[in-house]
């Protein structure tokens, strides 16, 4: 294990991006990756954010898989305790920072990977912009719309590339209707249905962190939704013009009947659902509660504290750019984890869902009916890999070979990091105001009824 070479102890630095000024590095062609691989040269990487995501999908996983292709030149993180387990846990060919100034200007990466708080995304992203770096953010791209319009000026200033990992894109069950919407095979699609569900457990880990806070992560019509979001804007190759939404929070929040500090110290326990021991689990104690002293983030807050204003059910209707309207709803207190769609055409009909329903766990099907047809299954078998196997996908592509030929389109840029959470933020605003919410008076991106890729 190396030793932490430069550990900056100054107290936390807020990194607003604009008290850098100017851009650090002369802007450079992206290198294609068979001249990397000829010059034997690997990506340079700095990480930014060095919570669970960071430290394991772009930390440890990410230098054990692809080590041969690229070099973590420095990670960074503004809680020096959590930052100096990462280290220790990720083992990155270069030291670590609690300022990310600091960072980009000691190891100069070719790359930096976001995995920050979303609140924070765009005060990262365009410092690393500012550096002439490429980014690699974790979705959502950020919260509202006026730091979506910061990131897109930035973007254009620098002109550096930035890529949002959505990986749910990438899920092959997934990618396989995008191939069969694609083809047209059930004509021009008039009209969807698209339900998601996260269980109580999964939703109980939203709220008891800043996830439940919507000034933190813009409400879950924001950060969970802006997956769902995603995959309809590219399954409809559309973009979203308006937005008409419900949402409240019935079981959570000032609507609990009790309230303790957080789990560990509570006097309910016996009696709550949601109580969690974290410090049964070593890697969150050792990554947050053995470091709460330094910056106040506790990760198993009461789920039934009153700042806690986020929405426990949603619901909405978007109307897309070439006229297709899709009903849907996120169901945040369920007993039942994942999603039913189906595709309305004027040849026919695609429907089918994921969750803990397919069996044997070979694999998930799509069942299509075309109009005066039986009706056919389409199976499409199980994956490997986190995320239901779109993971190592996305990861392949992005740290082996981004000259990969992309059919699909499955990669995905700042335009569509945008039009994801504008639909979220619409429907926010809309559930808030009782008004249907139009994109176009939300960000400077022009809606369009073909979508131009990024
Ligand atoms: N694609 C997915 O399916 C998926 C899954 C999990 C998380 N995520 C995303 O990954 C990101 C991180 O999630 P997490 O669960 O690890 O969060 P976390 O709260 O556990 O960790 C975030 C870390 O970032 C650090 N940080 C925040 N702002 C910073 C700044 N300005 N400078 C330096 N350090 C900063 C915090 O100290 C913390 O250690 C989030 O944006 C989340 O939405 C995506």
């Amino acid at each position: 294990m190396k030793p932490i070479e430069s550990i900056s102890r100054r107290s936390f630095i807020k990194t607003t991006g604009a008290a850098v000024g100017g851009s650090m590095v002369a802007a450079s062609p992206i290198l294609s990756f068979a001249a990397r691989r000829q010059g034997n040269e690997k990506m340079r990487i700095g990480l930014v954010g060095t919570g669970v995501r960071g430290v394991a999908m772009f930390g440890r996983d990410l230098l054990r898989e692809y080590g041969e292709y690229v070099d973590l030149v420095g990670i960074c993180d503004q809680n020096p305790g959590r930052l100096q387990v990462a280290h220790d846990y990720i083992e990155p060919d270069g030291p670590a920072f609690t300022d990310l100034d600091e960072m980009l200007t000691e190891t100069r990466p070719e790359w930096l990977i976001v995995t920050s708080w979303d609140w924070e995304h765009h005060n990262n992203i365009i410092t690393g912009l500012e550096h002439g770096c490429h980014i690699i953010c974790e979705k959502p791209l950020t919260i509202d719309e006026e730091k979506a319009e910061m990131i897109l000026e930035a973007e254009k200033k620098y002109n550096r590339q930035i890529i949002v990992t959505f990986n749910y894109r990438w899920v092959p069950h997934r990618s396989k209707l995008k191939e069969l919407l694609m083809e047209e095979t059930i004509g021009d699609i008039t009209a969807v249905e698209f339900h998601w569900h996260i269980t109580h457990d999964h939703l109980k880990r939203y709220m008891q962190r800043w996830h439940g806070e919507r000034n933190r992560g813009g409400t879950l019509w924001v950060h969970k939704a802006t997956h769902h979001f995603d995959l309809m804007n590219w399954w409809l190759d559309s973009d979203p013009v308006e937005v008409y939404a419900h949402a409240d929070l019935e079981r959570f929040g000032p609507k609990g009947p009790y309230r303790g500090v957080n789990c560990r110290n509570c006097a309910y326990t016996d009696q709550c659902p949601y109580y969690w021991d974290i410090t049964q689990n070593d890697h969150l104690r050792r990554l947050y509660t053995d470091n709460e002293h330094y910056d106040g983030y506790i990760r198993d807050n009461c789920v039934f504290r009153k700042q806690i204003d986020i929405y426990d059910k949603h619901s909405a209707v978007i109307k897309y750019a070439n006229n297709v309207y899709v009903n849907y709803s996120l169901t945040g207190d369920s007993n039942y984890e994942g999603f039913w769609i189906a595709f309305n055409g004027t040849k026919g009909r695609i429907e089918g869902k994921e969750g803990g329903w397919h069996g044997d766990g070979s694999g998930q099907e799509w069942r299509m009916q075309l109009i005066g047809q039986e009706p056919e299954t389409i199976f499409v078998p199980r994956a490997e890999g986190g995320h239901w196997g779109g993971d190592p996908l996305m990861m392949d592509k992005l740290f082996k070979d981004q000259d990969q030929p992309d059919p699909l389109q499955l990669s995905a840029g700042t335009r569509d990091g945008v039009m994801s959470i504008m639909v979220g933020i619409a429907a926010r605003k809309s559930a808030e105001s009782g008004q249907p919410i139009r994109i176009a008076d939300l960000t400077s991106v022009k809606p369009q009824a073909k979508r131009p890729r990024g």
